[in-house]
């Protein structure tokens, strides 16, 4: 599938995934670097790497022992390839053990925060303290470095937790210095891409150059259509396009019916006042009803209605964009990742990536592929998009689809409608919006009894759901006051008719998603 291959004008560090959830915030934590990183898969042969040209590779951490049947490993030929090479965790106990040293169990795991020495003339750990407190999750540890590499740090119970050997430019540490915890991480890290000599060039400005070039080299002078859902992301990939092409660009707003309450207005008003681009907004409800009827599946959800948005994009591309041969997504990197890459499993098939029918009449222009959300929040402010679009939370694809469980009617999404307007108001009016990643609610397919006004119920409850989150990876439950919870399940079983009790969401992201389906 043709992409916008902005991200290739840009020295590249590549992360080594194990398997652990680490690998996304190691990226994320070069890229803060302003130095262009991506997250391969563990299996992917040398060659394939060294195809993507990267100044560094940086061995991720991963759940597993060196010595587990089935350990992950990386084709060894990289340790010697002439890479500089930052092993974590795991990736510097497989780095120990490819090169001739040795790991072993120390006899003492460790977990969480840990007193770390450092040597302070290494190249690592330079301009750090000797002694700082670090974040350790393992149970083996490397025991003897290989020939060549000077011990540079220890902790009580291990006594090789970092190593070097500046020359060949191969580093290790056992702590995480990705995380939060390890308040001088960040400085490991900078210092693993001065090795490399990785430039400094990805920033909002060299992002949105690189990328205009890139889709005026794809598109040339064809007819583009932009699907728009509100969101930052498709807003942001519009500006950009309409940045690069102009004219050649139609945008599109399709109510499909599963939009929240006001959402069709505030979207046609907001891009008229802040877009110079040709806006044509489709009214779909009945034809997406029609094609969700009946089918419970969440799955089969997605799949339905990511093909229904491809046909009515191509009958929009023919009746108000002159033929378009190219429709622009707003995908963007976690979706990547998320929608199975290699061997990373799919979780959800999101519509704009996994749910397209295969015989699909466009081309796809993706110039949001390879950033993260703040990163494309990041590209619309640069862009002049207002404030209240930039800032927008995410709303999926899909709608409120995947926020009613079972079959969705005109009836439920009244009713889920209703409700959800009432979560939104009292978080908007206590404040949190800002600080809330995604709220919402969901309705779930069962009953309940109540009772009201000395009448028994038997009504449905719907569930709010509210997290925090740095880029939907991994989210955690929004610790929301309890006086709030309450204005919300007080407002929503007296407004809303029909429901009967409001339950709050605890789950973070893993074990669960942040939608329900
Ligand atoms: P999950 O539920 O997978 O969601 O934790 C992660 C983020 O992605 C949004 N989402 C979607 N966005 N098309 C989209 O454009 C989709 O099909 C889709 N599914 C989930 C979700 O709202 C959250 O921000």
């Amino acid at each position: 599938m043709p992409v916008t291959n902005a991200h290739e004008d840009f020295d590249t560090v590549l992360v080594v995934d194990f398997g652990a959830q680490y690998a996304q915030v190691i990226a994320r934590r070069v890229r803060e670097c302003h130095v262009y990183s991506e997250i391969v898969s563990c299996d992917t042969p040398l060659e394939e790497l060294l195809a993507r040209r990267p100044v560094g590779i940086i061995l991720s951490g991963g759940p597993k022992s060196v010595y587990a049947d089935y350990a992950p490993r990386v084709d060894s030929r990289v340790f010697t390839a002439g890479v500089p090479l930052l092993g974590i965790c795991y990736g510097q106990q497989l780095m120990a053990q490819e090169l001739g040293g040795e790991v072993g169990r120390t006899g003492a795991a460790e977990f969480g925060k840990t007193t770390f020495t450092g040597a302070v003339d290494s190249v690592l750990l330079s301009g750090q303290p000797e002694s700082q407190t670090v974040w350790m999750s393992h149970n083996d540890a490397v025991v003897r470095a290989p020939e060549g590499f000077r011990v540079i740090g220890s902790t009580e119970s291990t006594p090789v937790a970092a190593f070097e050997d500046p020359q060949r430019g191969l580093f290790g540490v056992q702590y995480h210095p990705e995380v939060t915890h390890t308040p001088r991480g960040m400085e490991v890290i900078k210092a693993f891409l001065a090795a490399t000599g990785a430039r400094p060039t990805w920033t909002s400005h060299s992002v949105i150059e690189a990328s205009v070039e890139a889709i005026r080299a794809q598109v040339g002078d064809a007819k583009v259509l932009c699907g728009l859902s509100g969101g930052v992301d498709s807003a942001v990939a519009a500006a950009l396009v309409h940045e690069a092409i102009g004219e050649q660009l139609t945008c599109v707003f399709v109510d499909h019916g599963l939009l929240r309450a006001g959402e069709a207005e505030q979207v046609e008003e907001t891009f008229g006042a802040h877009s110079k681009a040709k806006l044509v907004t489709v009214k779909a409800a009945d034809r997406f009803l029609e094609k969700l009827a009946g089918v419970t599946d969440p799955e089969a959800k997605r799949k339905a209605i990511g093909n229904e948005f491809i046909r009515t994009f191509e009958d929009a591309a023919r009746e108000h964009a002159g033929d378009a041969k190219f429709l622009v997504q707003g995908t963007l990197y976690p979706d990547v990742i998320e929608s199975g890459h290699g061997t990373a499993a799919t979780i959800k098939s999101h519509h704009n990536v996994g749910g397209l029918p295969e015989d699909m009449e466009f081309e796809l222009v993706e110039p949001l592929r390879w950033l993260f959300k703040d990163e494309v929040r990041r590209v619309g402010e640069e862009l002049g998009l207002p404030e209240d679009i930039v800032h927008r939370q995410p709303f999926p694809g899909p709608g409120l689809a995947v926020r009613i469980i079972g079959e969705v009617t005109r009836e439920r999404l009244d009713l889920l409608r209703a409700a959800d307007t009432i979560v939104l108001d009292e978080l908007r009016r206590a404040g949190l919006e800002r600080e809330i990643w995604q709220s919402f609610a969901v309705l779930p397919a069962i009953r309940s009894v109540g009772v009201q006004g000395d009448e028994r119920t038997y009504g449905h409850p719907i569930v709010v759901r509210a997290v925090t989150s740095e880029d939907a990876m991994t989210a955690d439950f929004a610790r929301i006051p309890y006086d709030v919870l309450e204005r919300i399940a007080v407002r929503v079983i007296n407004e809303v008719p029909g429901i009967n009790r409001v339950a709050y969401d605890v789950t973070s992201k893993p074990p669960g998603t942040i939608e329900w389906e």
